[in-house]
Parts: C-alpha cells; sequence; structure tokens
C-alpha cells in the first residue's frame, strides 16, 4: 500500500516538474480539485482526444461528431433526470466534522477485503511456484471464497438500498460494518443524505427575471437534444452514432486522487442509435470495440478488466466499467451503458418534439434505443501518464526515469540536439528543426552534456531524439536516438521524416481496435 501512495506521490510530482499538470489558481493556494494543463499536458491531452476521434468519428462512417453548448435550457435536466436524481449521499462524521460519500466509504470497505484476496493468492503462487492455477484457487479455496462472498453481500445490499434510496439502511450498513472516519477513526456518524452534484449559475442581469441554468454534469444530453438535427441534415440510417468531446462539471463532495476525481472535466462520449431489441447485441460489440482501443495503447493488457452492474442507473438496462489498474488499484475508466429510449423518450415528453426514427422498410416510426460510450478524458491521461511513469535500472548499474508513454501520443514527437553551442552545429540543427516541425512537435535543446539531454528527454516523454555533430556537416547523416531501447543509429537527414512517421501512424498504432 505504501509503495502505491509513494508511486501516486510520484506522478503527481512528475506531471508539475515535467510541465504536464498544475494545480488551479496555485499562487492563491489552489482550487480544490480543479486543475490547468500545462504545456506539455496540453498537447498530451490534445493527442489522446485525437485518437479517440479518429478511432470514432473517422474510422466509422456512420459515426458524425457535434459540439453542443454547455449551456442548455434548463429543461434538459429536468427531462434527463439529473434535477431529481443526480445525487450523491453523504454522511458527515460529528467528531471530525468531515462529509464522505456512504456509498464510497462501503466501498473501500470491499476493498480492503479485496487486498485480502490479493494477499491469499500471492502467498499461494509463492507456495505453489510454477504450477499454481489461479483460476482454481480462487474458486476453490475456503478463505478467499468466504472474503469474496463477504464483498458480494455488502454490495448486493447497498445496491438495493441506493436503488430505492433506503439512506437508512446505508447508514445502518456502516454502523453494522463498524466503519470509522478514515482520518479521526471515529463512528460517530450523522444520517445519510442526499446531495445534487450540479452546479448552478444565472442567464441573464437582472436577479428576478434572470433563468436558472446548470453547468452541464455530461456531455450525453448536448447529443440527445440534437438528435433530430443531426439524423435529418445527415441523413443518417439506424444504426448510426454522434460523437463529442468536452467539459463536464461536478459538485464532487469527494474529489480525490488528483485527476481521478475532478470539478470541471473533459468526457468523450459517443451515443449509438440503434432498433429497439438490438441494443444488448451493440452494447456487446461497443464493450469489446472499446477495451480494444485501450488495449492498442500498449500500456498491458493485464490493466483492464470489466465490472459489470449490478445496480442500473434509472436509464440503463446493461450497463459495465472497463476499469483500469491505477496506481491506487483498479478503477473505472470507462462506461459502456444500454440507454435504452429513456432519454429520447423524456425529450419528446419535455419538449413536445418528435424524436423518433421513420423506418423505409417497416413504413413505421420509432424512437431508437442507445448505446452510450463515455470515457473522462482527464481520467484517461492519469491511466496512461501514470502506467508510463517508469523508474528503470540500466545494465551500467545506473538507472534513468523514463515515460514511456504511447509514441502516437507524446507531446514532443523530435528532440534536436546539437552536441556543441559553436562549429556551425546549432545552425544545422535549426535548420534541421525547422523542416520537421511541418509535421511533428519538436523541441530544441543546447544545454548540458549530451547524456544529461537525453534523460530530460526520456523523463519528458519523447520517443526520437536527434544528435548533430560535426560528421553531420560533412555528410549530412545524424544520430537518432530511441527513447525506450536508447538504441543510437546513424541516419541520413533526409530519413528522419519516415522513420518518425512510421512510428507515430495512427494506422499501425489503431490496427487492434479494428479487428
Ligand atoms: N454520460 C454518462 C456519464 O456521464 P459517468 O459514469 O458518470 O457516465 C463517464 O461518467 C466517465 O466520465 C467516467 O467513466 C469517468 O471516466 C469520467 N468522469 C466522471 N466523473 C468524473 C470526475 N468527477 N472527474 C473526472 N472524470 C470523471
Amino acid at each position: 500500500m505504501a509503495k502505491q501512495e509513494d508511486l501516486f506521490k510520484k506522478v503527481i510530482a512528475h506531471a508539475k516538474e515535467y510541465g504536464y499538470i498544475f494545480q488551479s489558481s496555485e499562487i492563491y493556494d489552489g482550487l480544490s480539485a480543479v486543475y490547468d494543463y500545462a504545456q506539455n499536458g496540453v498537447e498530451l491531452k490534445k493527442n489522446i482526444r485525437d485518437y479517440w476521434w479518429k478511432a470514432m468519428v473517422q474510422l466509422n462512417d456512420n459515426i458524425v461528431g457535434i459540439d453542443a453548448a454547455i449551456l442548455m435550457h434548463p429543461t434538459t435536466w429536468k427531462a434527463s433526470g439529473h434535477i431529481d436524481a443526480f445525487n450523491d449521499p453523504l454522511i458527515d462524521n460529528k467528531d471530525s466534522k468531515k462529509r464522505y460519500r456512504a456509498d464510497v466509504l462501503i466501498e473501500d470497505y470491499c476493498l480492503k477485503i479485496e487486498k485480502k484476496i490479493e494477499k491469499e493468492i500471492t502467498k499461494a503462487a509463492k507456495r505453489f511456484g510454477e504450477s499454481f492455477n489461479k483460476e482454481e484457487f480462487i474458486t476453490t479455496n475456503q478463505r478467499v471464497l468466504t472474503y469474496q462472498e463477504k464483498i458480494n453481500t455488502i454490495l448486493a445490499r447497498m445496491g438495493k438500498s441506493l436503488e430505492k434510496e433506503n439512506l437508512a439502511d446505508l447508514k445502518l450498513l456502516i454502523e453494522e460494518l463498524e466503519i470509522a472516519d478514515p482520518l479521526s477513526g471515529s463512528k460517530n456518524w450523522t444520517e445519510v443524505k442526499q446531495f445534487n452534484l450540479m452546479f448552478g449559475t444565472k442567464l441573464g442581469a437582472n436577479t428576478a427575471t434572470a433563468m436558472h441554468l446548470y453547468l452541464r454534469p455530461e456531455t450525453a444530453q448536448g447529443i440527445f437534444v440534437n438528435f433530430a438535427n443531426v439524423q435529418k441534415t445527415g441523413r443518417m440510417k439506424i444504426p448510426f452514432g454522434i460523437a463529442q468531446t468536452g467539459k463536464a462539471f461536478r459538485n464532487e463532495i469527494v474529489a480525490r486522487q488528483f485527476i481521478f476525481r475532478m470539478r470541471e472535466f473533459e468526457q468523450m462520449e459517443m451515443q449509438y442509435f440503434v432498433k429497439p431489441g438490438t441494443e444488448i447485441e451493440w452494447y456487446e460489440k461497443w464493450k469489446e470495440k472499446r477495451l480494444n482501443w485501450h488495449k492498442s495503447l500498449g500500456l498491458g493488457e493485464d490493466n483492464y478488466r470489466f465490472h459489470n452492474h449490478d445496480k442500473l442507473a434509472h436509464y440503463a438496462n446493461a450497463a459495465a466499467d472497463i476499469e483500469f489498474n491505477f496506481p491506487f488499484g483498479f478503477k473505472e475508466l470507462e462506461g459502456i451503458h444500454s440507454r435504452t429510449d429513456f432519454d429520447l423518450k423524456a425529450h419528446e415528453e419535455h419538449s413536445g418534439k418528435k424524436l423518433r426514427f421513420f423506418d423505409p422498410k417497416t413504413n413505421a416510426n420509432y424512437v431508437p434505443y442507445v448505446v452510450e460510450t463515455s470515457v473522462g478524458l482527464d481520467r484517461l491521461f492519469l491511466a496512461i501518464f501514470s502506467k508510463a511513469l517508469q523508474n528503470e535500472e540500466l545494465e551500467d548499474g545506473s538507472s534513468r526515469v523514463v515515460l514511456r508513454l504511447p509514441s502516437i501520443l507524446a507531446p514532443t514527437k523530435v528532440a534536436i540536439l546539437p552536441l556543441l553551442k559553436k562549429d556551425g552545429l546549432p545552425e544545422l540543427a535549426k535548420s534541421i528543426m525547422n523542416d520537421l516541425m511541418y509535421n511533428f512537435q519538436t523541441m530544441y535543446d543546447e544545454k548540458d552534456a549530451i547524456g544529461r539531454r537525453y534523460r530530460r528527454q526520456d523523463a519528458n516523454g519523447t520517443p526520437f531524439c536527434i544528435t548533430i555533430d560535426h560528421q553531420s556537416l560533412e555528410d549530412n547523416t545524424v544520430t537518432i536516438r530511441h527513447r525506450d531501447s536508447m538504441k543510437q543509429e546513424r541516419i541520413s537527414i533526409n530519413e528522419i521524416t519516415l522513420i518518425v512517421s512510421k512510428e507515430i501512424s495512427f494506422k499501425k498504432w489503431i490496427h487492434n481496435f479494428r479487428v
């Protein structure tokens, strides 16, 4: 556990030191759970967004994108259920005066039991060595089975209580499990209360007549209210999808774990409109497609798993999360929901406008069902950044910090390094950079010894360094150094573009997603 916390601290410190993420309004002591993307962070975030957009919109000829406004008519949120049901169950500790989400306290309790299961597995794996069969162990070992049964019982009861809004039972569960305030250890709890997560704002200067608006808590509703516009103007046939990336806002009470849970964050969502009755088939397809998309980034297949929901949101008839192995354990990265016709029907009722598809084959109208894929861009950033950051022991006994970002996502693709600051080397280096910058994000660095500059670029995640030396002036060759293997090759200046383009080719990286 301490090791995990250390790793996470390193991730946060590295993100600041190398210009990826800063605390918002830091000079005023910061704003809690709000972050700014710095000079490298903004490039990495943009590249992740592009990688998603190209995979979803460019590679699917029946998916189009939109960019709806953050501010929407307030009835949107009545129709979507957010005004009535977008709540977190909160509980206060009377002694520490700290506020918690009741469901998170219970889930954290279950996580501790899960850790015990992991310990049993590690112990058994050591004992049995190569003959260890994990699957068999977890399905037959009595201690593991008892732990798992306990988790299942607790989560099932919590799910039922949340569904029925039985807040008294949530409190009872916390008391029965003897859950204490993680900070003070006190078990002196208040009742559980519901708290709406939407941020409110006003439209108009006159306080008496101003319209009360909300900052959108999800981008999805901007897609639903534009369903008919896009379907008609794009002459879209079912099945088809609408994709969107953009900011969302939630007044998270337990906002923690750096950019994992923020109050202002960005979502990348796609709503896939299908014929009623086919939604589960499409839901399964999108689950697989989205998992393959994540795996295509090469961060390790074992770092992903599905978590199928027992407790479904009010709009869903099936739901699963793709969980990622963050530095603090497996947590939700992306949600895939079969949202039925809940949203379109609700908007029909509240707006009085038809949101239907006319099927020429049957000569009839219907309200399409929807399969949604929804991933947090910031959360994905954290997943990629934290897995990429590695401390590597080298053969010569030294070590290096290397940010093994997927090269297609790296903020800087090529660093240009003249060996010396004289003899015409900087001039040649700059002319090479001036040519490469039309195709790639480049960086020029002539300070310090070349070894230190390589280390700096490793820690920055730059996949290629180009070193210009005296031989370059004579025969137009340079040294290209690869970040991951640290291999160095002598190549012609003319070859740089081809080598880098091949490595960061979208087609090469996305291959897994398409199969
Ligand atoms: N439209 C469906 C929807 O919004 P959600 O599970 O609430 O579903 C989808 O959110 C994704 O958005 C999550 O899987 C997560 O990646 C991201 N997300 C949600 N709340 C977040 C927060 N407070 N900070 C960062 N990312 C968040």
